[in-house]
């Protein structure tokens, strides 16, 4: 079990969110083995996945077998560009949710602001969407409701058009992407934000300065890096497929990096994205 047990960030509509979970990811492939040690073993109790993955289904019988009740975890999916829209993400939603074999979800969010759809500009799709997102969570399938890779503009022009603000927007947020402005707006607007990619997929870990501060607290760069997010107060899902890889991310509770050290990660920023940039989404 994870030892203290895993703090949560309270969103907007009273709901508490685990500060971290564990991510999961097409890339890379799926490792239902490890998913179980985590539930069973290392006490994750908040999953992130997407329908994009394409391993909503194995995640469902892998939560089945864990024997875990429902309402002790947290269930976090996303809505595909190609299934934008009104009818399309209620549909989508629904399908997602039998895929992982629950009756609703704790949190579904948008996964990118780019719609794609010919014709129509992404403000009024993104709009018809989240209305929908709306309904979703008015009738209960969804407790919570987001984003993910919205910045300022997009958060903007979604409060003008529509009544209930993202309770969360997941953002790649790691030492070399450090979108603080964005990290700011969201906290004034009451929306959690929750960094995603928080091993910069592995390339901060031979990072010298993340190293040496593994060295200094006797404990590994990984460790490092996610307890960095969490004294940010910044929800992090890291993904691994190895079983001592989840244990070891899981390990972060008993220890704090010091002021000096905490900001030395704050000055390791230099703007890079290891997954998909959205600036030029309008
Ligand atoms: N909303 C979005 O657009 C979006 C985009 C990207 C990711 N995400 C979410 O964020 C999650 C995490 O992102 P990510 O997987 O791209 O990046 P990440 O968590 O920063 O890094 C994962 C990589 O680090 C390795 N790793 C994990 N723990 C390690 C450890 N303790 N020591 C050494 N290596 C370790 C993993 O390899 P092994 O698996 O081999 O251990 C994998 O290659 C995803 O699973 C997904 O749920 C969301």
């Amino acid at each position: 079990m994870t030892s203290p047990p895993c703090p949560t960030v309270p969103l907007a509509n009273g709901l508490q969110i685990p500060i971290l979970g564990l991510g999961t990811s097409h890339d890379g492939g799926y490792s239902h083995d490890a998913v179980l040690y985590a539930l069973r073993e290392c006490g994750v109790r908040h999953i992130d996945t997407a329908r994009r993955y394409g391993c909503e289904a194995q995640l469902g019988v892998a939560v089945r077998e864990s024997a875990i009740p429902r309402e002790d975890l947290w269930i976090t999916t996303k809505l595909w560009p190609g299934d934008y829209g009104g009818l399309a993400a209620k549909q989508a939603c629904h399908a997602s949710r039998t895929r992982l074999g629950v009756e609703y979800l704790d949190l579904f969010l948008m996964h990118w602001p780019d719609c794609m759809v010919a014709g129509r500009s992404n403000r009024e799709v993104r709009a018809e969407t989240w209305r929908a997102l709306e309904e979703l969570y008015d009738d209960g399938v969804c407790r919570a409701i987001g984003v993910s890779n919205f910045l300022i503009p997009h958060l903007e022009e979604l409060k003008e058009d529509c009544g209930i603000i993202p309770h969360v927007n997941q953002v790649e947020f790691h030492p070399f992407q450090q979108p603080w402005g964005l990290v700011q707006y969201c906290q004034d607007q009451g929306i959690v934000f929750q960094g995603y990619c928080p091993l910069a997929k592995g390339e901060a870990l031979s990072h010298p300065q993340i190293q040496r501060l593994a060295a200094k607290y006797g404990r590994t760069p990984a460790q490092i890096c996610i307890r960095w997010s969490i004294q940010n107060g910044i929800v992090t899902i890291p993904k691994s497929t190895k079983k001592d890889r989840i244990k070891e991310n899981c390990q972060v509770f008993a220890f704090c990096l010091e002021p000096d050290d905490a900001a030395a990660l704050t000055a390791l920023h230099d703007g890079r994205h290891v997954g998909w940039d959205p600036t030029h989404v309008m």
